[in-house]
Formats: C-alpha cells, structure tokens, sequence
C-alpha cells in the first residue's frame, strides 16, 4: 500500500457512435410495436437520471443489492479468490464496486467497461484515486462483441454484472450475453450476477413509476436526447412515461405513451403516433432463483451460490465457467 496507481489509458473499444444511434432509432420507430432499446437512455443527461433513481425510495433494487454485498461481504471476497481481475460489465458510477473492492484481497486490477464515456472516466478516476490499484477503464458497448486490452491478465478474471441489468436482454439474449462473457472471461472464469427476483406486481410498478417522476424524466430523456443529437422533433409534453408488468413473460415494461394523434421527425424522417400509441423502452425481467439458475447453465456457466439481502428481493448469483 502506500504506491499511487494512475488511471491507466481509457481504452476505447467499439461504443456506439452517433451513426448507431440514429440507425437504431429509425429501425425502432419503424417497427410494430415501435420499440428503442435501453442502452441508448445513458447519455450524460441519462446516467445523471439514472444515479437519481437508484437514490428514490421506491426503487428497492439498489439498496437490496447493497444489503446482499454488505450482508455476504466475506462469502463474495471468498468466492472471487485472491489476486483477480476484477471486470466490470456496465460500471456507471461504480459505487456498489466500492462495496466489493473494500472486501477483496490482492486485486490485479480493476476494468470498468461502459457505454458513457465522460461517466465512466469521471468514475474511474475517482476509484484510481481512492484505491491502491490499477483501473484499465474501457469505452465500450457491452451488448456487442468486444475484447479486453492486453494488460488484464488472462488468469483469474472475475466478471462482475451487478443491477440486474441482465434483466434488459429477454433471456435468450441474456443466455448469449452470458456466453459471450464466458468467452471474454475466459477458462477458469467466475462472475457474479445480480439478478432481480420476482415480487408482487404493485411492488414493481411503483418501483419503476415512482411518485417524484424521476423514472419518467430518464424515459422521456430518450425523446431529448434524439432531439438533441438526431435533429428530433418530439414534443416531450405530448408523451407520458408508463411502466406495465407482464405476469406471462415476468417482465416490467417502460413505455412512452403518446397523448394525442401526433407526428414527429427524426434525421429529416417523419413518423406517426396514433393517441395512445407507444414507444416500448425497456423491459426488466425478474427471476427466480431456478430460472436464472437455468438461465446461466444455457450461458455456460454453473451457478455456484446465491446471496440474497435480508428481505428476499434482490439475488446475487456467484457462476463458475462450466
Ligand atoms: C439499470 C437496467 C437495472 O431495469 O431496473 C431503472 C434501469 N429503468 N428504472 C432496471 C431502470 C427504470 C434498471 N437497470
């Protein structure tokens, strides 16, 4: 201890550039049902909305998964082992990795991979800063294929997915998303996965339209952020933020909704809403602890033991490459 650790290159491998983004939004709008996909929320303005939710009183996931980190500390930290590497998947601002590095012995060193640039090296700075040890920031879009740079050693890679943002893929995207990471991770990999349980639907729907409007101000983000950056015309005011629950597929729903008969235009193209009409956002699927336990073995890994907070809501999965 005692050595001062810079923040080593941010290495930029393959985030969505501008072109994806306005490819993906005129595929989306011209879909049945229109659709955007969730990654595109975190822009600057998006990472900002998000953090807020995460702080709400109705949004349970984040302090649960803190509690399961808290509550199973030393299980974890036995878990990954001595002298990992511990990768990230979807940093944003890093706070529960702090839970996690305070427990951990000997880390070779830490890779945060995110989509949002400026957050990601805002945060990765801060951690350099406050731990002893190297952080390998990477740039990149985790969805898509990629492949960590070559100063994270091959042994020993410790993925770490917390969030239950897997909860973003349906599960035949999130089973090929696992095997992907398997691949990244390599032979003799562990990871752990923070997964969301299923839970009675009044639950989750508060969860996901809380009373201040925060969730509803980062789903209408989206519509602001095509304005922004795709010469947009939407009118935020002629749209509402609503969040369904699917009992069939155990899935909360985002949707924009529109008010009234209405068209907007994007990149120089013109799109129709009906009144009522809705942009579906983004879907969270929940869990149970056999279903994702099934989940990963499609994936290719072997779910190991599962670390729940104290109240049952939130699981953390500890997988071994199988
Ligand atoms: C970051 C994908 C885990 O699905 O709970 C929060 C995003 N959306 N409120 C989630 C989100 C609305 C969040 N994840």
């Amino acid at each position: 201890m005692g050595v001062l650790h810079k923040l080593e290159s941010f290495v930029e491998a393959g985030a969505a550039g501008d072109g994806e983004f306005r490819d993906a939004v005129l595929r989306g709008l011209a879909r049945r049902p229109k659709a955007l996909e969730p990654k595109f929320f975190y822009d600057e303005r998006g990472s900002q909305l998000f953090d807020a939710i995460t702080e709400l009183e109705e949004y349970y996931p984040t302090r649960a998964e803190t509690a399961a980190l808290r509550a199973h500390a030393a299980a974890i930290a036995a878990f990954v082992g001595e002298g990992a590497s511990l990768v990230e998947f979807g940093s944003g601002s890093s706070v529960k990795t702090r839970l996690l590095l305070d427990s951990l012995r000997n880390l070779q060193c830490y890779v945060p991979i995110d989509i949002s640039g400026a957050h990601l090296q805002r945060a990765a700075a801060r951690l350099a800063a406050d731990y002893a040890l190297p952080v390998v920031p990477v740039h990149a879009d985790y969805s898509s294929a990629f492949t960590l740079p070559a100063a994270v050693p091959a042994a020993g890679r410790v993925g770490f997915f917390p969030g239950s943002t897997i909860g973003n893929f349906d599960p035949p995207a999130a089973a090929a998303f696992l095997r992907r990471a398997r691949d990244l991770l390599g032979p003799g990999a562990r990871f752990i996965v923070g997964v969301d349980l299923q839970k009675d639907e009044a639950r989750l729907i508060a969860a996901y339209g809380d009373a201040a409007g925060v969730t509803a101000a980062f789903n209408l983000n989206l519509l602001q952020r095509i304005n922004r950056e795709l010469e947009g015309t939407f009118d935020l005011a002629a749209f509402r933020h609503e969040a369904r629950y699917d009992s069939a597929l155990g899935r909360i729903e985002m949707h924009l909704v529109s008010r009234a008969d209405q068209a907007a235009a994007v990149a120089g193209r013109s799109f129709g809403f009906a009144a009522g009409e809705s942009i579906h956002t983004e879907s969270s699927y929940k869990y149970t602890l056999e279903a994702f336990a099934e989940l990963a073995r499609q994936g290719g890994w072997r779910s190991e033991a599962q670390w729940l907070d104290p109240e049952g809501l939130f699981s953390l999965h500890g997988l071994i490459a199988a």
